[in-house]
């Protein structure tokens, strides 16, 4: 799946020493289908060559406003009409300051000014510079201005030193770019989500759990981020990592048993949306041994079970109405072996619940493809075979409609 096909971007670069970092993102933005036009400042040049920038993306790249190749000699015009954002990794304090005040010195400036597309800058300095209050101001401006500023991050920095002010890694701004184009149809929701197995302990080493690896959960975080909402994300153990952690739009709570994903669960219920997407277990140890279990001889120990609690049941009996719609807006999951329509409208119904997805197996758990079956009261919608994310996508704008 290539999320940024026929995309083009201007990916600007400043002088800072993240730039080594650069032709890495270039790379990953013409892997997920954009092409990658590169405009360098002087400074740039320093860190990183436009000969490399121009060998990766296969463009020529532009640094200077008075370039004799552009033929009507306005490569700042020129470059910003055809793009559909311009992309500034790594974007100094410097260059910070110099947009924030509507500078144009030079043709990565002048073409920002001229552009009527989208700007995002990953900010990348040291973290006294970050801190400043005249970087503070530029940055503030910025954003009021409808600039989208991604980062930076805290941790090791070039200068030897650990702080805010780290570009982020290229990955992460890839996908923040993505996610940037996604429709928001999710803007200023909240969204709870259960995720992954969950793992009921026998004693302190042995336990039983499930074969949910939490890739449709995490998913299904990611995309609602992407079409803007404020994510919940309540995990059983998996060792996923969070989903568009550095956006500040999803917190994530790690649970081990069913009673702790249900505990944590009911304390988030103010909530738009919930999906319990998690593989529960429905059966606790009555009594998990507090040490470890000796084995005695051939005999097999008996050991209890307990039913646990219905972690979807339980938040579907809170359920109100606002603005005359269910809130939250609960949708289920299941898997079955037969019959997925009959009995997962059969669960649906059960539950209380307006809406249930069923996994259209056998090849779900664990993998990265998945195809879905949505249910609700009107019929059922399948949705073709496809990458969790992408199928995930589609799951937020059928829901998105319903809220
Ligand atoms: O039939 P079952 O109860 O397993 O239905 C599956 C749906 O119910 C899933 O959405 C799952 O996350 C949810 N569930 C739950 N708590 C349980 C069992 C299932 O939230 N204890």
């Amino acid at each position: 799946m290539q999320s940024l096909l026929n995309k083009k971007i201007v990916l600007g670069v400043s002088g800072g020493i993240a730039a080594y970092k650069t032709p890495e993102l270039a790379r990953l933005l013409m892997q997920e289908g954009a092409s990658v036009q590169v405009v360098m400042t002087e400074a740039a040049q320093r860190f990183v060559t436009p000969v490399t920038m121009q060998a990766l993306t296969g463009n020529p790249v532009y640094t200077s406003q008075w370039d004799k190749s552009i033929s009507n000699n306005m490569a700042h015009i020129e470059l910003s009409r055809s793009a559909d954002a311009i992309l500034i990794a790594p974007t100094s304090a410097d260059l910070m300051a110099k947009l924030s005040l509507g500078l144009a010195d030079d043709l990565l400036s002048t073409l920002c000014l001229a552009r009527d597309c989208p700007l995002l800058l990953a900010p990348a300095m040291n973290k006294q510079m970050w801190q400043h209050p005249a970087t503070q101001r530029s940055a503030q401006r910025l954003i009021e201005d409808g600039v989208t500023l991604l980062g930076p991050a805290s941790g090791f920095q070039a200068c030897g030193e650990v702080g805010m002010g780290r570009m982020l890694e290229p990955a992460e701004i890839t996908e923040q770019l993505i996610a940037f184009f996604q429709k928001k149809t999710l803007l200023g929701k909240k969204v709870l989500i259960t995720a992954g197995p969950t793992f009921e302990a026998i004693d302190p080493v042995r336990g039983i759990t499930n074969q949910s690896s939490g890739k449709m959960g995490f998913a299904i975080a990611h995309a609602a981020i992407e079409a803007g909402a404020q994510v919940q994300l309540i995990a059983g153990p998996c060792d996923l990592p969070t989903p568009l952690e550095a956006t500040g739009k999803i917190a994530r709570t790690n649970v081990i048993s069913a009673k702790e994903m249900h505990a944590a669960t009911l304390a988030n219920i103010d909530c738009d949306l919930f999906f319990a997407v998690a593989a529960v277990a429905d059966w606790g140890i009555a009594k998990p041994a507090k040490e470890k279990m000796k084995r005695q001889g051939i005999s097999a120990p008996n050991i209890e079970f307990t039913a646990n609690p219905d972690i979807l049941l339980d938040v579907a009996k809170t359920v109100k109405t606002k603005g005359g719609k269910p809130y939250p807006y609960c949708v289920g999951f299941a898997a079955e072996s037969t019959d997925l329509e009959k009995y997962a409208d059969e669960k649906r119904k059960r539950k209380g619940i307006p809406m249930i997805v069923g996994n259209i197996g056998p090849d779900t758990f664990g993998s990265d493809l998945n195809q879905l079956l949505v249910i609700d009261s009107i019929g059922s919608k399948k949705i073709a075979k496809a990458e969790k994310l992408q199928l995930a996508r589609q799951l937020i704008q059928l829901v998105a409609k319903k809220i």
